[in-house]
């Protein structure tokens, strides 16, 4: 199999992190990018110089370069340098709630740090597969809008055509986003431009709750891996709204990083896939609890706020069927349970 240059940017993130071991593994060549700047958004527990030092220990080529995406002239000095053949765009400002505490800073690493990137793309290397980590909250609350039952323990559609859960025909606008699912959209849409007005072989991926053992998780990003270390840490933890039973799904970010190899081996232009965890890995908050509590054996300290989100999805759902069917390679293999099982593992050593 022929090598590839692979281009990771958020490498010592979630996903990028993820991208980076499982490319090395296959014995690509991955550079990644990544400044650090989780921390500056969410202060020393967003840190990810932990998850660069890891990489370094368990990779083969990789290399790490500390830039900021937003740096237009050190992001073309580095497309000049490199001869990508993938790119996997990670880098971001991930918080749907600290995006009103920081909006020029939120647009102009969501928005304009994706445009730099797809314009290196098309001035050095166009044939280049790129992949852009995209987010639900493009669709903003319109979700919402969807026919709901209120189970015991959950929020769940009640029309049946809905059972598989959203698909990439729900509107992304005239709805209630936050900052960052706007400036993420306005990166979505341009990332679809370069696509379909250029031809070039973008793909475009709405991540629902991803997660991993990688996760910096901190209070405004990152659900299952903040709530497993409030498990354990005994910290409080606040539910916000919807009585707790509003509805995530969780992929894991080995199953997200598959995806992208699947694209970026037969890749289509423009094209937008719903990528979570789907219904089998979906879970209410107050249900995430009780999983939590039965597999750490204690006690969530929890509290519950009647203040909801704004613009929160009270069920999400990705309904994977366009993935599937475009890329029948692709399926989840890591369910809810042994997504946890592994993080509670990885939280535990990272204790003693
Ligand atoms: N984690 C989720 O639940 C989720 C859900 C939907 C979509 N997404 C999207 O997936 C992508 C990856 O998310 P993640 O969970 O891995 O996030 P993450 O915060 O763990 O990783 C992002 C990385 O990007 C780096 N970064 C931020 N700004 C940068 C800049 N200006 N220059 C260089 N590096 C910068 C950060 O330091 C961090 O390491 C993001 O685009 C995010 O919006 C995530």
């Amino acid at each position: 199999m022929k090598s590839w240059n692979v281009l990771v940017t958020g490498s010592s993130g979630l996903i990028g992190s993820e991208a980076v071991e499982y490319f090395d593994g296959l014995g690509h060549k991955v550079v990644g990018v990544d400044n650090n700047m989780r921390r500056d958004f969410f202060g020393p527990p967003g840190d990810t110089l932990w998850n660069l030092e890891r990489l370094k220990n368990s990779t083969r080529q990789f290399t790490a370069v500390s830039l900021d995406i937003r740096d237009r002239a050190g992001v073309m000095a580095l497309f000049g340098e490199h001869r990508f053949d993938l790119i996997i765009h990670c880098a971001a400002q991930p918080s749907h709630d600290k995006a009103a505490d920081i909006a020029l800073l939120d647009f102009e690493v969501n928005a304009m740090g994706t445009v730099n990137l797809l314009e290196a793309t098309r001035q050095h290397c166009r044939d280049a597969a790129f992949i852009f980590m995209s987010t639900n909250k493009v669709y903003g609350d319109a979700p919402n809008e969807k026919p709901l039952s209120e189970l015991e323990t959950r929020f769940d559609y009640s029309d049946h055509a809905d059972y598989e859960g959203i698909n990439e025909s729900c509107r992304i606008d005239r709805t209630m986003h936050s900052l960052f699912g706007a400036s993420k959209a306005a990166a979505d849409i341009y990332a679809q431009e370069y696509g379909r007005y250029f031809g070039m072989p973008v793909g475009i991926f709405r991540g629902g709750c991803l997660t991993g053992p990688s996760h910096s998780g901190v209070e405004l990003h990152g659900f299952l891996s903040y709530l497993l270390k409030v498990a354990l840490s005994g910290k409080p933890y606040t539910v916000f709204g919807y009585k707790g039973k509003q509805v995530r799904d969780n992929i894991h970010s080995f199953d997200v990083v598959r995806a992208f190899e699947e694209f970026a081996r037969n890749p289509r232009p423009g094209e937008v896939y719903n990528l979570g965890g789907g219904r089998a890995n979906s879970v209410s908050m107050i249900e995430a609890i009780s999983r939590i509590e039965a597999l750490t054996d204690r006690k969530v300290n929890w509290t519950y706020s009647e203040k909801a989100r704004k613009g929160d999805h009270i069920c999400y759902i990705s309904d994977l069927t366009k993935l599937k069917s475009h890329y029948p390679g692709w399926s989840l293999t890591r369910n809810l349970d042994s997504i946890l099982e592994e993080m509670v593992a990885s939280e535990k050593a990272d204790i003693s």
